[in-house]
């Protein structure tokens, strides 16, 4: 394969609680995308989720030169020949959609990260939370179940609060006992909902202050698809920030662009671990 021909990657993010698929030709054109729930059999989910990618974009999977695959379940994408860390995936992907890129904030079902970049893209620092799931997509899937909302209700109910309440805890295991005692003191419902992302934007600007706040901010992730959420960000923050409806998907055309790279640098390919950054 040479620098000039036509060819076709896959990039496959398999997260803690998604895996989001997309196909990418060689001109970076997006062809076609897939986003599914994980379950316990990781390496089938990440198979199906690219085979749905492949249907999306009208394609063979044969006709895909090179797969990469990143995300907590990256090694469980075996018939990808490329395996690189999703820091490093969400970096390029955001720099790649928002060239202006210096900080990129993601949050996932189960991780939150913050990670600076240079102007090239390069990735300077990163931090994430410990193990704790506090302040990530979980904490609010747990709250949006308890108040019987769905999670696409969550940012449309959050963006009706009058009077936000302040939620001291965004610790997961006590989620439904804050939000019983908000609303047993007869808060509102969208006000504890705003307090809840209101607390996780709390917890988000922490970890994006160890790496250091430099404008644009980019936003990926599921829970970049909260507008509430996008809304309690902006406010702490004081600025706009960077969101697209493929946010979800940053991940994944993050590691389609290094499989793109690594083609046109001619690698063989048998099973290469890219570890361009933990
Ligand atoms: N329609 C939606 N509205 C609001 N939030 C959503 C929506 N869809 C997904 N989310 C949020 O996105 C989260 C999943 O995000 P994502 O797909 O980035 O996770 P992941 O990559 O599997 O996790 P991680 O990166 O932490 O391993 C869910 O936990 C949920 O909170
Ligand atoms: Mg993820």
């Amino acid at each position: 394969m040479s620098k000039e021909d036509y060819f076709i990657v896959g990039g496959v993010d398999v997260g803690s609680t998604t895996a989001k698929s997309v196909i990418l030709d060689s001109n970076k054109k997006l062809l076609g995308k897939s986003l599914q729930n994980v379950s316990p059999r990781v390496a089938e989910d990440a198979e199906t989720s690219f085979v749905k990618a492949c249907k999306d974009a009208g394609i063979d999977r044969d006709q895909v030169f090179l797969v990469a695959g990143t995300g907590y379940g990256r090694l469980k994408v075996r018939f990808g020949k490329l395996v690189v860390t999703e820091i490093s995936c969400h970096a390029k992907g955001s720099q790649f959609m928002f060239p202006n890129t210096r900080l990129t904030l993601d949050i996932g079902g189960q991780d939150t990260k913050a990670i600076r970049l240079g102007e090239k893209g390069e990735i300077i620092d990163f931090s994430m939370n410990d193990k704790c799931s506090a302040g990530t997509g979980r904490f609010l899937d747990v709250c949006a179940e308890s108040l019987d909302y769905s999670l696409d209700d969550l940012g449309p109910v959050s963006l009706t609060a009058t009077r936000p309440v302040n939620i001291t805890s965004t610790c997961t295991v006590f989620a439904e006992t804050e939000v019983s005692n908000q609303l047993a003191r007869g808060r509102k419902k969208e006000d504890i909902v705003a307090g809840l992302h209101d607390s996780i934007a709390q917890r988000s600007l922490s970890l994006m202050r160890r790496v250091g706040i430099e404008k644009e901010i980019t936003f990926t992730g599921g829970v970049s698809r909260n507008q509430g959420m996008v809304r309690s960000l902006e406010n702490i923050l004081n600025t706009k920030i960077n969101v697209s409806p493929l946010s979800q998907w940053f991940g994944a055309i993050g590691a389609a662009l290094y499989a793109i790279e690594e083609v046109k640098k001619g690698g063989e390919f048998v099973f290469e671990q890219l570890e361009v950054h933990p």
